[in-house]
């Protein structure tokens, strides 16, 4: 048996690591680091009807334990990724996750018209709804609890593929939004996507992103995930997607007991590319030495 091997609704992986939208692009660059095959899954970089050049200037500032970025969803376009793309994320062994962004809800509807006849190498879709970086759709439509509920039953109409629904840290309340993913017919949801941030260079006085915005990633905001995965973990039915500053094994298990069933690893592989090497033969001890299968300790949390 494999200890590693995890469920997120229907969708079995080999492992609980996925790597994070926007960190690992489609997969091909990381693979010349180790053999992909190793992971639950990868992610695919956000993807938009047409291609973008992303937003212009500098997209990404290196903070005290994390970094800001506001790359404004630069990719291919979905037409493009399909030709290009897809057959090597199929082949690589790996879970194949598409991140799907919008700027509106015809743009998530006409992306999923275009993903769904390519279903048989497609093993979930990623909707997007927390982008902080672009002024439409994403985390417009992501704050909005009846606004995640419609454009999810508008989807769930039109694929049988499994939706996860990615969520934005940036509410007051996540579990509004976590349950109205439920409500829509989401199969799981996916915590969290970026903390808005800003840096500013004292000498210019002027934001350090030209976007003068960003999303915060990496170790610091490992806290905020955990304590939101926790929360919907108590009120949610379908599964979680834990995501947000894991950099070593030991933040995979607390993303677990707080009750996610899988996890992301983004910002740390921009570091460490290899990292899910490390992070797979430490969660195979770790299971060995304590006996236990790792799908086992999702939501084991014990509260004061
Ligand atoms: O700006 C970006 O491309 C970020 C995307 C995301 O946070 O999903």
């Amino acid at each position: 048996m494999n200890a590693l091997s995890v469920n997120v609704g229907s969708v079995n992986l080999k492992s609980p690591l996925i790597l994070a939208s926007g960190t690992c692009n489609f997969g091909r660059e990381l693979s010349e680091y180790y053999d992909l095959k190793i992971l639950g899954g990868i992610s695919s970089k956000g993807l938009t009807i047409k291609p973008r050049a992303g937003n212009p200037g500098v997209r990404v500032a290196e903070c005290d334990s994390g970094m800001l970025n506001s790359v404004g969803l630069q990719n291919p376009g979905v037409d493009y990724f399909i030709e290009n793309d897809l057959d090597f994320m199929r082949d690589s062994g790996a879970a194949v996750i598409v991140n799907v962004a919008g700027h509106s809800y015809e743009d998530y509807i006409e992306m999923v018209k275009k993903l769904d006849p390519h279903k048989e190498k497609i093993d979930a879709l990623e909707i997007n709804l927390s982008c902080p970086n672009v002024k439409e759709g994403c985390m417009t439509i992501g704050s909005d609890p009846s606004a995640i509920r419609y454009i999810t039953s508008e989807l769930r109409k039109l694929t049988d593929l499994p939706i996860w629904i990615k969520l934005t840290p940036n509410v007051t309340d996540i579990k509004a939004t976590a349950l109205a993913a439920q409500a829509g017919g989401a199969d799981a949801v996916v915590l969290i996507n970026t903390l808005m941030g800003m840096r500013i260079d004292i000498r210019t006085r002027r934001p350090v992103l030209t976007n003068n915005t960003g999303g915060y990633s990496g170790p610091a905001v490992k806290p905020v995930a955990i304590r939101m995965v926790a929360e919907c973990s108590q009120v949610l039915d379908i599964p979680i997607v834990g995501c947000g500053g894991i950099a070593d094994y030991k933040d995979v298990i607390e993303f677990m007991i707080a009750g996610a069933s899988a996890v992301e690893v983004g910002t740390a592989c921009l570091v460490h590319p290899a990292l899910p090497v490390d992070l797979t033969s430490d969660l195979e001890k770790y299971c060995e030495d304590n006996n236990i299968a790792l799908k086992d300790l999702t939501g084991t949390l014990q509260r004061w």
